[in-house]
């Protein structure tokens, strides 16, 4: 048997069989150029924990590629994410199909999130951050938090999974721009009534940096405690490469080995969000 070495962000050695193929198990188009895969993956599965992430490349000359993990079947060493296609690689991971094998796949990398029993804990997942909010509200849930989790998309064609949410929370918000499903507008507001209405011990946010930012700021004022999940840009994930630094509360950090979970009252969002723009 070939054994090669490769890292992780624990500082040491995974060793990866080389017959091992990443291979797509089931593919499915869960809403417009979004799509859910499942992947042959039984190392990662086996350690993989909510809110850990992972680095794909489609192809051998593909870029690496991170994405949080969206579901795992331990006992099958199986691997769910979901991704929107919208860049080359995500669209050349679409291309694949049932059978094929992707070129490589690490992880589980970064910081899984920070599971306990809090309380009550507000689960917010904007775009498809909604995917990896599944594992994250189920992990609270089973922590023994009450667990609120609010769904916001633009438009109801974007809500995805909305019964398997169902199952990982105890109660299920979705919202939508248009109004199409849920309530219309924006998870924010259904976050400000459920302050009002009581005590809530624990924020997270997953998804785009203004949603995120702006749960930041509601949460900031009434003094709960909130996380966000970042997602700049990634290369190596393994806290060489320098370029998913944040700053957090004045310090240089790196999402990929310190994260990606970080007090979202202390991320510097302004930031990330212009080093965003230049990619
Ligand atoms: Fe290179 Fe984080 S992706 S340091």
């Amino acid at each position: 048997m070939k054994l090669d070495l490769c890292y992780n962000n624990f500082d040491f050695i995974i060793i990866k069989d080389s017959k091992l193929s990443y291979k797509i198990l089931a593919k499915k188009e869960i809403c417009p150029n979004q799509y859910e895969i499942q992947i042959e993956a039984p190392y990662v599965v086996r350690n993989a924990k909510a809110g850990q992430f992972i680095i794909f490349r489609a192809t051998k000359d593909g870029e690496r590629v991170p994405l949080t993990i969206a579901d795992v079947d331990k006992e099958n060493g199986i691997l769910t994410l979901v991704f929107m296609a919208v860049g080359y690689s995500t669209k050349q991971l679409a291309g694949l199909n049932v059978g094929d094998e992707l070129a490589d796949l690490v992880g589980p990398l970064g910081q899984p999130t920070h599971i306990k029993k809090y309380g009550t804990v507000v689960c917010l997942a904007g775009g498809y951050g909604a995917a990896p909010c599944y594992l994250i509200a189920k992990a609270f849930k089973e922590a023994g938090n009450k667990v609120y989790m609010i769904m916001g998309a633009r438009t109801k064609e974007l809500i995805f999974w909305e019964d398997k949410m169902k199952d990982a929370c105890t109660e299920l918000f979705i919202t939508t721009d248009d109004g199409t499903l849920g309530e219309k507008g924006f998870v924010t507001q259904v976050l400000e009534r459920i302050m009002n209405n009581e005590k809530v011990d624990y924020a997270i946010a997953v998804g785009p940096m203004p949603m995120m930012r702006a749960v930041a700021n509601l949460t900031r004022d009434k003094g709960i405690y909130t996380e966000a999940s970042m997602n700049p840009i990634m290369v190596d994930g393994t806290g060489m490469c320098g370029a998913c630094r944040i700053t957090v509360g004045g310090e240089v950090k790196f999402a990929c080995v310190d994260g990606p979970d970080f007090n979202a009252h202390e991320i510097d969002f302004d930031e990330v969000i212009n080093r965003t723009k230049i990619y």
